[in-house]
């Protein structure tokens, strides 16, 4: 039997309006396949010169919120303005009016996911963001289907495009950092303020939603650690190249009994790694479930038609199932009180050290590595890169906790002897 579904749309821009545009195309192969009639009955947008180039029809356009909510024929309302200002108030009377709501928006969801979802709990109807994480990689419907017979010990996500183009750049052309930032800029893929993108913000959000549905906790972006890739200099993805590692930004999330570790900053890994083969602004999640071992998820992780496949997916989910799927943590916004946080995790390191080329340096820097219990796996004087009596001295350690690390570095730093120019975690 078929069935009818309205759906209004807040905010056609590139999401927004991939959204309608797909809605639109697909119209009848949703029809046909999954007995669904989904017409938009409403779309809200100031933009009137985009909502013509859309060819939308004067009828369907609303003047506010207020009248998309009492539109009887409204059974869902997409979501995709994006931050916290207006979406937050829209998506939170669309919910209060009992309207199903698909949202694209994930700092709306990291921040208020526990909120919105009380409300919609409240008024029974739904709240989906499948869209929100990876564009068009279905890695929410994976952790809520495709991999919940197993215990997520693991996951490692590329899952900002824009920072991964400029590592693949900066990779495989030698490009200076600023220069490739401006390309991705013109090319679309940053945020609007790129902050958000190279300072890791942006991963940091997608991590916190994501490693919660993994988890089955609440894990608060507050507690994530962030490092951006704005200090990344091309030199170091040269010198880790030569010995076999390719540099990515990860979003890491690892959880051993009740304890968890949530990171999100610049990462050698091993070149061979499957994550080391996804360049230019793809996108992959890899994980490890205690039955299932290894699985990889790997896409567009922006863009109008990617992320749209998603929207329109959790509007055909919603649609076509009659039970409403709400997240699978009760904790509220805060972490819970038997989950422990780690901050002082333990990684493997890669370091650039600048040292004068003299006798006795190399015992003096080994000496403080070894008073602070980091020990070293590798070291490499790049005597090809003298300049002014000064080399880089390239570094890998064992395993080590980052606090000793930091402690070791300090003190290099304050000996005179050395700088320590870079530091880099690397995860196998
Ligand atoms: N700025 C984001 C990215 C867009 O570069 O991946 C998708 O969230």
């Amino acid at each position: 039997m078929t069935k009818k579904v309205g759906v209004a749309i807040l905010g056609l821009g590139v999401v927004g309006g991939g959204t309608y545009e797909t809605l639109v195309s697909h119209h009848d192969f949703y029809l046909a396949t999954q007995q669904v009639d989904i017409t938009v009955e409403a779309v809200l947008d100031k933009n009137l010169e985009r909502l013509r180039s859309l060819k939308v029809a004067d009828e369907i356009i609303a003047n506010s919120i207020e009248e998309v909510i009492a539109n009887p024929n409204v059974d869902i309302v997409i979501e995709t303005i994006g931050g916290i200002g207006v979406a937050k108030d829209f998506v939170t009377k669309a919910l209060r009016e009992g309207k199903t709501v698909v949202t694209s928006n994930k700092e709306l969801i990291c921040k208020y996911s526990h909120e919105l979802e009380k409300i919609a709990r409240h008024n029974h109807c739904g709240l989906y963001y499948e869209a929100s994480c990876v564009g068009g990689v279905p890695i929410i419907r994976t952790l809520l289907d495709g991999v919940q017979a197993n215990h997520i010990q693991r996951m490692m996500g590329i899952v900002n495009g824009t920072t991964n183009y400029i590592l693949t750049k900066m990779a495989n052309e030698g490009a200076d950092y600023q220069e490739v930032l401006k390309e991705a800029q013109k090319l679309g893929y940053a945020e609007a303020d790129p902050t958000a993108d190279v300072d890791g913000f942006d991963s940091t959000y997608k991590l916190s939603i994501l490693s919660s549905m993994a988890f089955h906790t609440k894990i608060p972006y507050t507690k994530i650690f962030r490092e951006g890739i704005s200090k990344i200099d091309t030199c170091d993805i040269a010198y880790g190249k030569e010995i076999g590692y390719t540099l990515k930004l990860l979003a890491i999330g690892k959880r051993n009994e009740n304890a968890v570790e949530v990171r999100v900053h610049p990462t050698f890994i091993p070149s061979s790694h499957p994550l080391a083969s996804v360049n230019d602004s793809f996108n992959a999640v890899y994980m490890t479930g205690d039955a299932v071992d290894d699985v990889m998820l790997y896409g567009r992780g922006a863009g109008a038609l990617p992320t749209a496949s998603a929207v329109v997916s959790d509007v055909i989910y919603a649609a076509t199932h009659s039970e409403i799927r709400y997240s699978t943590f009760k904790n509220n916004a805060t972490a819970e009180t038997n989950v422990k946080f780690i901050s002082d995790f333990t990684s493997a390191y890669y370091m650039r050290l600048s040292v004068e080329d003299k006798a006795g340096v190399l015992a003096k820097i080994t000496g403080i590595f070894a008073k602070n219990n980091v020990s070293i796996v590798e070291i490499t004087q790049r005597m090809d890169k003298v300049e002014e009596g000064r080399l880089p001295l390239i570094i890998i350690t064992h395993q080590t906790k980052e606090n000793s690390v930091k402690s070791a570095v300090a003190k290099i730093n304050a000996s005179g002897i050395a700088t320590v120019e870079s530091l880099i975690r690397v995860e196998a």
